[in-house]
């Protein structure tokens, strides 16, 4: 097992549409993963994508463990997911990458989806999910189609270093404009 380089904002990688794992239960995807755990157990984060550590293709983890103000996520593998938003609701949050780092953002997203995909056995995983799982699997999957988090943000002002955050209110939530209201 290795520590991984982390591609950062600006690095071709991060712009690609990645490419399917053909096969979940091969030993490259399970080195691959084995490397991808101790490079996210190493720096600490939620979550890592493939093509964050160079890898184009459609592979990403992520965990919450308990303790972090957040529902516990077990941690999760999955190779060519798919997401869907269930019901209209949009949430805020505050956001980080490890492939932007240094930076925090308030990104909308649906609040509550439906993920589908492989495990590392093949088998498929299909949970329904709100909240903070909902924000990390998005975030991860977008990684996925070449999409950074502050690509989702309409407001870059709330785009601020970590060391700043302090600054910020912490439910500082853009006030839904006349055209969204008008959506619900
Ligand atoms: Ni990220």
């Amino acid at each position: 097992m290795a520590i991984l380089k982390i591609a950062r904002m600006g690095h071709p990688v991060l712009r690609q549409v990645a490419r399917d794992v053909p096969d979940p239960t091969l030993p490259e995807v399970l080195n691959l993963v084995g490397d991808m755990i101790e490079t996210l157990d190493d720096i600490g984060g939620a979550g890592l994508a493939a093509p964050q550590v160079h890898r184009s293709v459609r592979l990403v983890m992520f965990q919450v463990p308990p303790g972090r103000g957040h529902e516990e996520v077990p941690l999760t593998i999955l190779c060519n997911p798919v997401i869907e938003p269930v019901g209209d609701a949009i949430e805020w949050g505050w956001e980080g990458c490890l492939s932007v780092p240094g930076l925090r953002g308030l990104v909308p997203r649906p609040a509550s989806v439906r993920y589908r995909g492989q495990g590392l056995d093949g088998a498929m995983i299909d949970r329904t999910v709100s909240g903070f799982h909902a924000r990390v699997v998005q975030h991860e999957c977008d990684h996925l189609d070449g999409i950074l988090y502050p690509q989702r943000m309409p407001d870059l002002t709330r785009l601020v270093f970590e060391t700043e955050m302090r600054h910020q209110a912490p439910l500082e939530v853009p006030e839904p404009t006349e055209s969204e209201e008008q959506d619900q």
